[in-house]
């Protein structure tokens, strides 16, 4: 294994440009992070039923995940361990069982091998069909709804994963009647490695009023005065980096901003809000409010108020298959959730004006790291490290205001304790504390 020690310094601020292009890093990339961590599968409503399926990826593993009879979720890899063909071509759908093309095995949905065609005749009845059951996913939770899977029996639990993270999910997650993930996904590629899209959307505050300048003016939401930083008060919101790589940045009283037609939006959120409250507490119904670009270690992100989620599939060091659905609120009018769905296609679909900017800048950022003197450079984000610490109410570390990059950095300390091979045990023992140093 290579030793990773000097790849990210200065406590996550500096990362070595070698991470975002060299194959062998990838290589452990996909055995010390996503053979390992938890990553997210489905939403519970996309299966609703016995029998309703879907596929989907873990790293650059194909997985079907299945809800089962008895009302579980099962994963398992969708590779026939007779030859290795796909078993399901299937994006989704409802099945009794899934059959190979190739010879005809077939399987139930909890992944055991059912039948085999000329078993008597071709085999002499000798196939121990047990041994020959479609690997499974070792462990699949749901947190309030989101489904994820891990490859490692040893990971701990979906909620110790998740952390403090939860706790701030939670504030648009445990709504009366949940949340629901329209799509089906818009699906797209980008040549950029997987690492630059998580960190846009954990920390990058930064090139909002930047990059996003035109598309800001031409969308003619609130949001537009930020369009060229004119009038970009960096001291709205805060960033929070919680344990375990995840994190997130929020504008006050944004969650609405980007849409055009946002009325109904706002309408919705003053109404729900005193209900948030009193189930939440006051500082979420206050995140309830505001605008979060965040990321869930390693590959899942979300705007909530946008309200785009994504997953960015790794296709090797320089691509990614980018899957977007749209975040709801069950209990939202059809008429509020369709406009959600029309702002994101125009945001952050595969043809968004703000998804074209940020690919554009993803694709260059990979990319010049072709020139192997360039590769043998460093990155910096260390944007607002000296004024970080804690909150007296908040947990995780947090960021002065959304304009910093607190977040990012917590992603690269625990991309660096991953890739170390260290256990889970031994990366649990050490706890980490925010500086001492009051963030208000
Ligand atoms: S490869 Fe699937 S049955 Fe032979
Ligand atoms: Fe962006």
């Amino acid at each position: 294994m290579k030793d990773v020690s000097k790849l990210i310094l200065e406590d996550g601020a500096v990362q070595d440009r070698r991470i975002y292009w060299d194959q062998d890093i990838y290589e452990q990339e996909l055995e010390q992070i996503f053979a390992r961590a938890w990553q997210f599968l489905a939403h519970e409503g996309q299966i609703p039923n016995a029998g309703d399926f879907l596929t989907t990826r873990m790293g650059e593993d194909n997985v079907i995940v299945a809800r089962q009879p008895d009302g579980t979720i099962k994963a398992f890899i969708n590779s026939c361990p007779h030859r290795g063909n796909v078993v399901c071509h299937a994006d989704t759908g409802n099945a009794k069982a899934f059959t190979c093309a190739y010879h005809g095995w077939a399987f139930g949905l909890d992944g055991a091998l059912a039948t085999v065609p000329l078993e008597h005749d071709a085999y002499y009845d000798a196939i121990e069909r047990p041994r020959y059951a479609m690997h499974p996913v070792a462990k699949v939770e749901s947190y309030k709804g989101l489904v994820f899977g891990t490859f490692d029996a040893r990971a701990p639990s979906l909620r110790d994963y998740l952390g403090d993270m939860a706790w701030y999910m939670d504030t648009f997650l445990d709504v009366p009647g949940g949340i629901e993930l329209l799509g089906p996904p818009m699906k797209s590629i980008l040549n950029c490695n997987w690492k630059v899209p998580v960190e846009n959307f954990i920390a990058d505050g930064y090139h909002v009023g930047w990059a996003h300048a035109a598309a800001l003016k031409a969308i003619e939401s609130p949001l537009s005065p930020l369009a060229g930083n004119q009038a970009y008060d960096v001291n709205t919101g805060l960033q929070v980096a919680t344990r375990g790589g995840h994190g997130f940045g929020v504008i006050w009283d944004a969650a609405a901003a980007i849409h055009p037609e946002g009325g109904a939006f706002r309408d919705w959120l003053a109404k729900r809000t005193p209900i948030i409250r009193e189930r939440l507490g006051e500082w979420r119904s206050r995140f309830y409010n505001g605008h979060w670009d965040a990321s869930i270690f390693p590959n899942c992100s979300f705007l909530y108020g946008t309200n785009t989620w994504k997953l960015w599939l790794p296709m090797g060091p320089h691509n990614i298959e980018v899957w977007t659905w749209t975040l709801v609120e069950k209990d939202m009018p059809a008429e509020l959730k369709q406009m959600m769905v029309a702002t994101n296609m125009m945001t952050f679909g595969t043809a968004g004006m703000l998804e074209t900017d940020d690919g554009e800048n993803m694709e260059q950022c990979t990319g010049s790291n072709r020139g192997w003197v360039t590769r043998r450079g460093k990155l910096y984000s260390g944007m607002g490290q000296v004024r970080e610490g804690r909150h007296p109410e908040l947990p995780g570390i947090i960021g002065k205001g959304i304009v910093c990059e607190t977040s990012n950095r917590g992603f690269y300390r625990r991309w660096a304790e991953l890739m170390s091979g260290r256990s889970w045990e031994e990366v649990a023992r050490e706890p980490r504390s925010a500086p001492n140093r009051e963030v208000a």
